[in-house]
Formats: C-alpha cells, structure tokens, sequence
C-alpha cells in the first residue's frame, strides 16, 4: 500500500523511528475545557457507554432548538443517518442571533483585511444586520427554502454574509473555489440546479486583479444554466463588468432596496445546508451533502474542543471558504461560538512574502490555523522572515489537508510557535464536515508527525479489506465504525456513489457499516494515528484534493490528445506534484508549445491548480492484458523508482522503456 502513497518508504521508515513527545504546557492545561488526558478518557468513556446519550446531551446544551428532538440518531437504514429527528433549529440563529443579547453583541465576528491593507471589523450586531439585509435581498428575488443559491465568491466578508443569509432563509449554498474555471463553475451549477450565483466583479490575489464575474458569465453563456436567474455582484476591485438586465444586480442596490428584518428560518434538523463538490477517485467532482443540525453541532463543537477557544482569542484559519475548511473554520465554528474569525484576502506574495507573520503581529491573533505546504514553503525561505515580527500573541497553532512531516512540524513549533505553542494536527476531510482526528492542546501530548487521537466518539480505526483491526505499527485503510453528527449524508443526486465510494469497500463479515476515508494508516503502541495519505486515485497537491480522472479527462479533451494517465508524484514542497503520460493522436508532435498548450487547457478546464507540473509524451501506456493501465508503474516512473514488484501482467514490456520523466519537468 505504502506505494500508492504520497510519502516515500523512506518517509514513512523516518516517522516509524519518530518518537519525541511533547507534553501540553501545564499553565495551558490547567485552564483548558478538556484538561489533562484523564478528562478526555472520560469523555471517551461516555460516548463509548452511550453514544446517543452523549451527543443528546452535547446537542442540548451547545445549541439553541426552536423545536427539541425526539430522537438523536435513526441509523436504522445505514448508511443513510438521520440525526436529532424532528428537532427544528438554524444555523444563522446560533452563529449570530443567540449571541445579540449580552456584551458579544459588540464584538468583533469577523476581522477582515483585504490584499491592499484594507481593513474592516464587523460586530455581531452590525453582522446580523448585513445577514438579514442579504437574506431579504435573495427572498426578493424568489428565493426560498430548499433553493440553490451558488457563491463565487474572493475572501471577502460578503462570501460569509451570503453564507449565513442562505442558512437563515433555509437556502442551500453550494460555494465553488474562486480558482476553479468557468468550466467547473459550470458543471457545479447545472449538478445543483442553482437558482442564483452571489459574486463580485473580482478579488486581489498576489497583486493581481482575478475577474470573476467575467467567468460567471462564461459559464452561463448560451443558456448554459437554464436555472440561475439572479447574479448578485459585489464591487471589489473596481474593474467594468457587464450587467445582464433582468438577472445580474449589483449586492449594493440589491441590499439598499430591502430591510433587515428577517426572522431565522425553522429548519428542520436534515434540511439540506450545503453541498460541497470534492475530488473522487473516479469521474466528475461528488457533491457533498451537509445537513442542519449535525453540521452546525460537529463544527461548533470540533471548534471549541480544538482551539480551546476562549472569550479573548484573535482565531484565523488561512483556508479559503470555497473548501470545507473555510466552512467549518473561518464561518461556521467560531460564529457559532462567538468567537473573532479572521478573513484574509490575500496570500504571502512577491511585494510581502511575509505577510501571514505580519498579520499576526497586527492583530494580536491567538490561535493560527494553516496547512503544511504553507509551513514547508516558510521554511524553505529560513526563519530570518518570520523573526522579524513579533508573534508573542500566538497560544495554538493548528494544521490541516495532508500529513506533515516531523521536520517541518518541529520547524512550526520552534520559529512560529517559539518552543511555546502546542501543535494541532487535525484529520478530517470535506465529507466529515469537521475535525475527526486530532490533539486537544490541554490534554494530548503530541507527536511530530501524528494527529494522534480520534475525538471523543469518534470510532476511528485502522483495518484491513475485511474490516478487522490491523495490528499495531502494521499499514492498513482508516475508517470510522460508528456514525457521528457532522457525516456527509448523502452525494448529491447520486445516493448509489455514495454507498459505493464510503461504504462498500470494506465489508465486515458482522454486516456493520464501516465509514471508509480513502486514506492509508498506522496506530502506533499508543493508539496514535499516522495518517499516510490516500490510497485511491486522488492527489493532494498543496492540501487541494485533485482526482486523477478528472485530469486525464481534461487532457483528453484536448484535440490533440489521444490517451492520458496521471499519476502523483512525492515533491517536498507541495506533498504531492501532478505527472501526466499523454499519448498523442497521429500526426500530432509533442513540443514545448503542445506542453505550454496542454497545460493551459487543464487550466482552463479546471482551473490553475490542476495544471501538471510535468507531461510526458509517450508512444504507449502501460497497461495490462485487459486494457487497464497499471497506475502502480507510472506512479514508480514518476517518482524516478525502478519499477519493482509484479509486471507479469504488463501486455508490452517495451512500454517501460519510453517512459521516464526528465527531472523538473
Ligand atoms: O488525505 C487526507 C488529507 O486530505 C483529505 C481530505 O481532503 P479534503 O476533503 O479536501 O479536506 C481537506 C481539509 C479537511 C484526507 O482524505 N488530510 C487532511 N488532513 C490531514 C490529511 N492527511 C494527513 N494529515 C492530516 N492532518
């Protein structure tokens, strides 16, 4: 298994021999909502008694209900879950409403800075105000409960207000990454029937002006969207747009022609909240399904179990809110806690390479939440950069989207943390709505390298295809045995995916349902998770999750284009690079400018992120008797492996020979 891995056998024989251990700093722990290792056995201990007692009780007492539940969980057609049955409540109420009455009412929600240095604070007050405005705007427009409204959206506070206005009214929002292309804007929308799209006529990134609204209207040209017949456009960068009259309005006009009375939507607990769309290993992207009242109770909880939040904590998570961690981490969790979320446009860039550090400085920020790529990037450039500011401020420091290395765990607690803040290394995905593996900073001691402990009735494991637990230090597949608030229920429009891609794969002989994450792991002698990486035919480049179908598909609709295989490749930087082997039509010739062109139309198919790093031309693919192409071998090719292991079945041996990919391709 380690071969389909992104971590190389000499990765993985480093971090079996890992074995430093730092204890949570005894002032922190003393102070912490789960303090010391004996409250978290206890938590554990009650899930374990009585799951749905404990979750009851969580449920009861972290959230506000308009209507109690009967029921905490029916898991009585698995894996279809229904959770807190016949409860009614609203995400809105809960991140905003229920946090007017005392002195939050007053306090920042969120703390944005824009690329150019622009700052704006909003209050929870003048936050409800804004969400109420955009909720009557969107019901102005037709909008209503169970409608899809699509969100298009720069890092700006009006991608957050639309979150929360769609909550509020009962619309289901559906937010695609301001990096995916027109293409795959398009796609999205049609797959959810949108009704409207929020955007805005562009964002700053890396001092450049992105257009958006340009490629909304792309991906709408020709009627290609029947269903959207609203575009709200925020004005950000000042840029023409042009406005289609009858269906494209400007946010401005649209919120200064209602008022902002908007009373919560009462929403059933599995109404629909958002979808999603994320990377599979096979076909088009998988649109997600969240419902309400798990969802709002894993992120809340997971949220304040993690960063220990406390009244006075500066929170900011680094993700952009077109991935779930934006959902769960900038939006949903510290609102519903009432906690300060930052938001920030920009990204570490030529004209201020370290701007993460000094926005810390500038706002005292107490809790930093980012990604490993970020870390080994820093770390790459020396800790020169990040000395020059004063981050004193900083208490936790959480990572997130693939696994870290020790080296560069160790570098995050030295330089960032100055030997003082404890690391979070949180396991989840898209599909568990919230964090699934991880230390608590008041309890857990850690381990470079390791998310160490599943949260508290959380039934992570590590089996084999049969589902028994492997032993201990041996590789095998991470699932998760019982069901929990914050699950996915559901693919949109396609519950037979969702039965196949989770809970198919590893079919115990008892019959249970066994949640299967797509990844490969170990539990070490403490019970600590490793997590390997994926082991289906989805990348991780950067902690952006990639499907390698989806990419061959791209190539492959390029004219010149007969077949495509792509594999990733181990790169110390991004975790893991994107390696395509295109066979060309006859008579096409693979030169610089096919390679340039290739790339391109990837771009533009799917957007910058899942452009290849390097495109091999090939006379032939490997492939087996049957047809199938043996990734396994372009995986080693990639990686500059001899090829190892079985190639009996390989139809043409002399495949091998064509195959290598130059260094820095
Ligand atoms: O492979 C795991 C990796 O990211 C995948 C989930 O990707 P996505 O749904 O885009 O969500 C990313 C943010 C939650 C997982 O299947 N992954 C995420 N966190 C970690 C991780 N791998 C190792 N360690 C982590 N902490």
């Amino acid at each position: 298994m380690a071969e389909t891995t992104a971590m190389t056998a000499a990765k993985i024989e480093s971090i079996l021999q890992e074995n430093r251990l730092f204890e949570p700093p005894l002032e922190l722990a003393a102070k912490a909502r789960i303090s010391g290792m004996e409250a978290y056995r206890a938590l554990v201990a009650e899930a374990d008694a009585d799951a749905d007692g404990f979750w009851g009780r969580l449920a009861r007492q972290e959230l506000d209900w308009f209507r109690p539940f009967e029921q905490v969980l029916d898991w009585t057609n698995p894996p279809l879950a229904r959770w807190f049955v016949g409860g009614r409540t609203n995400l809105c109420h809960n991140c905003l409403d229920r946090h007017l009455d005392g002195p939050r009412r007053n306090k920042t929600a969120i703390l944005w800075e824009g690329e150019p240095g622009d700052v704006r604070r909003i209050s929870y007050g003048e936050l409800h105000r804004e969400v109420c405005r955009f909720a009557n705007a969107l019901k102005a427009r037709g909008i209503s409960k169970g409608d899809l409204v699509a969100l298009y959206m720069p890092m700006v506070p009006e991608a957050a207000i639309a979150m929360l206005a769609c909550a509020r009214i009962g619309a289901c929002h559906s937010i695609v990454f301001g990096g995916f292309s027109a293409e795959a804007l398009r796609d999205r929308l049609v797959d959810g029937q949108a009704k409207a799209v929020v955007t805005a006529d562009g964002g700053f990134r890396k001092d450049r002006k992105v257009p958006l609204k340009r490629a909304v209207d792309a991906a709408l040209a020709g009627g290609a969207c029947p269903s959207v017949q609203s575009v709200f456009v925020v004005r950000r960068t000042g840029e023409p747009v042009t406005m289609v009259p009858g269906r494209d309005l400007l946010w401005h006009d649209a919120v200064a022609a209602v008022d902002d009375d908007c009373p919560a939507e009462a929403m059933d607990s599995e109404d629909r909240l958002f979808i999603l769309y994320t990377s599979g290993s096979t076909g088009r992207p998988k649109g997600v399904v969240h419902t309400t009242a798990g969802y709002n109770l894993w992120a809340h909880l997971t949220f304040q179990w993690i960063f220990d939040i406390r009244e006075d904590d500066v929170f900011w998570c680094t993700a952009d809110v077109g991935w779930i961690t934006g959902h769960s981490y900038i939006v949903y969790g510290p609102l519903s806690n009432g906690a300060t979320t930052v938001m920030y446009e920009g990204a570490p860039r030529p004209s201020n390479p370290g701007a993460y550090w000094e926005l810390i400085q500038k706002h005292g920020i107490t809790i930093f939440y980012t990604a490993p790529t970020v870390i080994r990037a820093f770390m790459k450039s020396g800790r020169a950069m990040p000395d020059a500011f004063d981050m004193s401020s900083l208490r936790l420091l959480g990572t997130v989207g693939e696994p870290i290395n020790p080296e560069a765990w160790m570098w995050y607690r030295e330089v960032i943390g100055a030997g003082r803040c404890p690391i979070i290394d949180t396991w989840w995905q898209t599909e568990t709505g919230g964090v699934m593996i991880t230390p608590l900073p008041g309890a857990t001691p850690t381990k470079p390298g390791s998310a160490t402990l599943p949260l508290p009735g959380i039934a992570a494991d590590v089996v084999d295809a049969e589902g028994n637990s492997v032993a201990v230090d041996e590789g095998g597949f991470l699932v998760v045995r019982r069901p929990w608030p914050g699950m996915m229920r559901t693919l949109h429009g396609d519950e037979q995916r969702f039965r196949k891609s989770y809970w198919e794969h590893i079919r115990p002989a008892d019959g249970s349902h066994l949640y299967f994450a797509g990844d490969g792991a170990r539990r070490d002698r403490d019970g600590y998770f490793w997590v390997m990486g994926r082991v289906d035919d989805v990348i991780n480049v950067s902690g952006h999750r990639l499907g390698t179908m989806e990419i061959e598909s791209a190539l492959v609709s390029h004219p010149a284009v007969a077949e495509a295989a792509v594999v990733g490749r181990p790169d110390d930087l991004k975790g893991e690079s994107i390696v395509a082997f295109v066979t060309l039509e006859a008579g096409r010739d693979g030169d610089d400018t096919l390679l340039v062109a290739l790339r391109d139309h990837v771009g533009e198919e799917i957007g910058p992120i899942a452009r290849p790093d390097a495109i091999r031309f090939s006379d032939a693919l490997p492939k087996t008797r049957s047809g199938k192409i043996m990734r396994r071998i372009l995986r080693a090719v990639a990686a500059g492996q001899e090829v190892s292991g079985d190639t009996s079945t390989l139809e043409d041996r002399s495949v091998l020979d064509g195959l290598r990919v130059p260094d820095g391709a």
